[in-house]
């Protein structure tokens, strides 16, 4: 991790040295032969070597690096699972139709993300690709971008306050909250629970500058907060709001310290029966706060995380982690790489969503990929077999 934020710093303190960057140092080049048969890959058409625009926007076989039209990653961390590996998908797909690819990742500091995306500007990319750490930050770098005529694209995060963004590409963001509070139910088997009996939750919700983390919240509480209202489920501390339950930075070690406090207030002599993670990162700080109070598989919780990270995948193995939201990210960079196509080259993407996503200036034309549940019955199908990760990859994960 040190290596990564020395790299992210480094390129920060070198402009010139920017568009030439850190990304083979820290991202995660998947096996290049792995193709997903999930149900929401992208048409054939979409694909990228299929694509007919590749006919205009493919540079010459022979092009040099400095003749390629530059396409520039920004991406919110490089310490979590998920990033680096998105950002390796989009680099190896955007390279494949022969554009030149830059990421930087800017470790969860909205500053450092502005100060990169204004070298990308000034370097003139060709059009940026934006996963924000602070969705309302980046309104003045945004409109440079946009006077400059670089396209720009939010990838997964929502970029909030201005009109220039041109497309958001994402999974179903309300529908991950919904599928994972279905998950939760099932689990916990609260529509088997004898008259009178309950369970008791908590809920770790993500960043408040996170539009994904209220959708979310508000996809679960959709599906949970029936149980809540009949008593079925119990949260002993009333913390039931996305205000107070959600975890700034989506935070692992915050994450951590919540649910220690509330393992020492509130549950002192009755168990906790559910966590209600939004992450992985979330779900690891609520089994490490759970390990040390001495939670064992006799009594452990429903555990809910997001992202499908290879260590909560050892984890569902393990049974410390009950599921995770899977989004399989080789499918998301399929399409953003298609609707950078369509960007670069000024010609319209195909979208599926034009009402939810409204970021106060505009509603942004979106294409939502479908996320799916993974747990230990479907890991091995789903994950090993689907060739998201090798076993080998999930059991040396940490
Ligand atoms: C993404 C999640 C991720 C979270 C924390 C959210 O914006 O939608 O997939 O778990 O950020 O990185």
């Amino acid at each position: 991790m040190k290596k990564k934020l020395l790299c992210a710093l480094l390129c920060m303190a070198l402009p010139a040295a920017l568009l030439s960057g850190c990304a083979s140092d820290s991202s995660k080049e998947p096996d290049s032969d792995k193709v997903s048969d999930s149900e929401n890959k992208p048409d054939e058409t979409d694909s990228p070597q299929d694509s007919e625009a590749d006919s205009d926007t493919k540079t010459d076989e022979t092009a040099s690096d400095d003749e390629k039209k530059k396409i520039a990653l920004s991406m919110p961390e490089s310490t979590s699972g998920r990033w680096p590996m998105d950002a390796a998908n989009m680099k190896k797909a955007l390279e494949a139709l022969d554009y030149s690819v830059e990421i930087q990742f800017a470790e969860n500091d909205p500053k450092i993300q502005e100060a990169q995306i204004a070298d990308f500007v000034a370097a003139q990319a060709d059009c940026i690709v934006i996963a924000a750490v602070d969705a309302g930050s980046l309104v003045s770098v945004s409109e440079s971008a946009k006077n400059a005529g670089i396209p720009v694209i939010a990838y997964d995060r929502l970029l909030m306050d201005t009109d220039a963004v041109h497309y958001f590409v994402s999974f179903d963001n309300k529908g991950t909250g919904t599928e994972m509070g279905k998950a939760i139910a099932e689990e916990a088997g609260l529509e088997q629970l004898p008259e009178g009996e309950y369970r008791t939750i908590e809920f770790f919700m993500g960043s408040e500058k996170d539009k994904n983390a209220r959708l979310l919240y508000n996809g679960l509480m959709e599906v949970l907060q029936p149980y809540l209202d009949d008593g079925r489920l119990v949260c002993k501390t009333e913390r039931t709001s996305f205000d107070d339950t959600s975890i700034a930075d989506w935070s692992q070690e915050k994450a951590k310290q919540r649910c220690e406090n509330y393992l020492e207030g509130y549950y002192m002599d009755e168990e906790l029966d559910i966590c209600a993670s939004a992450s992985d990162g979330l779900a690891y700080g609520c089994i490490a706060a759970l390990q040390s109070a001495g939670y064992t598989d006799q009594n452990w919780p429903v555990i809910s995380g997001q992202d499908c990270e290879a260590l909560a995948c050892k984890n569902i193995q393990e049974g410390t982690q009950t599921f995770s939201i899977y989004k399989d990210t080789r499918i998301l960079a399929e399409r953003c790489t298609s609707i950078v196509q369509a960007a670069v080259t000024g010609t319209e993407a195909e979208i599926n969503d034009t009402e939810q996503y409204d970021n106060n200036k505009l509603i942004v034309p979106s294409y939502l990929c479908l996320p799916a549940v993974v747990n230990k019955d479907n890991l091995q199908d789903v994950i090993i077999d689907g060739g998201y990760y090798t076993a080998d990859e999930i059991e040396s994960a940490e």
